[in-house]
């Protein structure tokens, strides 16, 4: 196309668009749609440039924010040029069409086979594992794996299969409420509490029966980062088993754990070592720093996979099995993994959770030293720390005030309450990620101090209504 095309309205643009000519140059936003509406809720009835729809998009997806200052996302926001030159290159492939791109599916076994020995399965080539498309689907399909285990197991006995239950804490993420509600398990929830922060095995036997499918512990609860200690629930379990014969396997929610603990604390005992450890699962686009969405399931061995649930799909002539919620779904974060597996190793790795770890802990010990904050934790298991307001510190201004505030400056620092039993008590939560440098955490501290001073030289009480605390986990 020569350029007096370009400048000369063509038929068919007036014909669909009504565009002219001198609106495709656009030298200052003025082509159609930039310079008047779209519809907002019904489609356009004609087609538009690409260059003014781009630009539409473009700049509706600007108002979103600056994903790097949103300390609220455990969620990969950013990744290096060469993965975005991949992650271009492989829009197109579709993870369940493994007959049209069986290079991305063997990608994805190698992938998982790492994890398995990361994880330390006793044999990985006997383990058996899969991608997701994030820790939710993971998280269910090791739920429905432990359903179906325990339904065979009573089945076999002539065993009543109606009613089972999953022990949880009380902290779990939303996809765990989804599971048991989705899949008709009914959920037993062990409360934190000041003195157990986290499920830790106490009193688990209150919780047991012989309709329990399992227990899930959690490698960085949601609402605060801390690790639940798996080696203790088992030890709890054996203790069960030992005096009623329950065998009950654990699910490892390692949503962000599993992708820091095997680096930053190798010698915690978490994983396939700890015996009970049935299933591990992990979001890839959390520290396994990849965009989203993916996310990995593995079993121990094949035997904790029920072969009920593996679906065996005919596809464009080939035969593949599967076990997933989704059928299609993108398979280039699955070659975004296996480049940063390659890219970083275990030493790249473990290099960039340290920075985000040594941030982390800078930040919590900085806002543990003022007076008007009490930590809760302090980011040495995953980099997430939360505190709270000092007891009796000031009536005029809370921690939501405090987010406000520092959305001013555009950082999302989210407040929320503690989950049942504890839920008088608010917190705020930072999670620190690749790329919140140093530098930036200290303006981050130099903005929360200014937040503070102006907040403490209120005269009276902030108003508390209209405060967003809808913060979801
Ligand atoms: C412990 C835990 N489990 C599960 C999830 C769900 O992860 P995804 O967003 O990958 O579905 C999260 C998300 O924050 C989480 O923290």
């Amino acid at each position: 196309m020569t350029t007096e095309d370009l400048i000369k309205p063509s038929e068919s643009t007036h014909a669909f668009t009504g565009l002219s000519g001198q609106n495709q140059l656009n030298p200052l936003f003025c082509r159609e749609g930039e310079s008047s509406d779209f519809p907002l809720n019904t489609l356009p009835q004609g087609e538009s440039l690409p260059e003014t729809a781009y630009q539409v998009v473009h700049d509706e997806a600007m108002l979103d924010g600056n994903s790097r200052l949103n300390l609220a996302t455990f969620v990969g926001t950013w990744m290096d040029e060469k993965a975005q030159r991949i992650y271009a290159e492989s829009a197109d492939k579709n993870m369940v069409d493994k007959d049209e791109y069986p290079q991305t599916a063997a990608i994805e076994t190698r992938c998982w086979l790492m994890l398995a020995n990361l994880w330390h399965a006793p044999d990985a080539n006997n383990a058996i594992g899969t991608s997701t498309i994030g820790s939710s689907e993971a998280c269910m399909l090791g739920g429905l794996a432990l359903k179906r285990r325990w339904q065979l197991a009573r089945r076999a006995k002539g065993l009543s299969t109606e009613k089972p239950n999953l022990i949880l804490s009380s902290a779990v993420q939303v996809c765990w409420e989804k599971f048991c509600n989705y899949w008709d398990v009914e959920p037993r929830y062990v409360p934190i509490t000041d003195e157990h922060k986290v499920l830790d095995g106490h009193d688990l036997d209150k919780y047991v029966d012989e309709n329990t499918i399992g227990v899930v512990a959690i490698m960085g609860v949601t609402y605060t980062g801390m690790y639940e200690p798996v080696a203790a629930i088992a030890a709890a379990l054996d203790r069960i088993q030992a005096d009623t014969g329950f065998d009950i396997p654990i699910h490892v929610d390692g949503a962000s754990g599993g992708m820091i603990a095997p680096f930053l604390q190798p010698d915690l005992r978490w994983d396939f070592r700890v015996e009970r450890v049935a299933s591990i699962s992990t979001s890839a686009h959390k520290y396994g720093l990849v965009y989203p969405g993916l996310g990995w399931v593995i079993w121990r061995t094949v035997d904790d996979l029920p072969k009920e649930l593996v679906f065996d799909v005919t596809y464009l002539g080939g035969h593949m099995p599967s076990f997933a919620l989704n059928f299609s779904r993108p398979g280039a974060q699955v070659l975004l993994q296996y480049y940063l597996f390659l890219r970083l190793g275990f030493d790249g790795y473990y290099r960039v959770q340290k920075a985000s770890q040594d941030v982390a802990v800078y930040l919590a010990t900085e806002i543990g030293k003022m007076p008007a904050f009490d930590l809760w934790n302090d980011g040495t298991d995953i980099p997430v720390f939360a505190w709270q307001l000092s007891k009796g510190y000031t009536q005029n201004w809370n921690l939501y005030h405090l987010s406000e505030r520092l959305r001013l400056k555009g950082w999302l620092i989210p407040a929320y309450p503690m989950p049942d039993n504890l839920s008088d008590i608010t917190v705020q939560r930072i999670v620190v990620r690749n790329g919140l440098s140093r530098n930036l955490a200290e303006s981050l501290m130099l903005d929360i101090r200014e937040a503070v001073d102006y907040l403490d030289r209120l005269e009276s009480p902030m108003p508390t209504e209209g405060l967003v605390g809808g913060f979801t986990h």
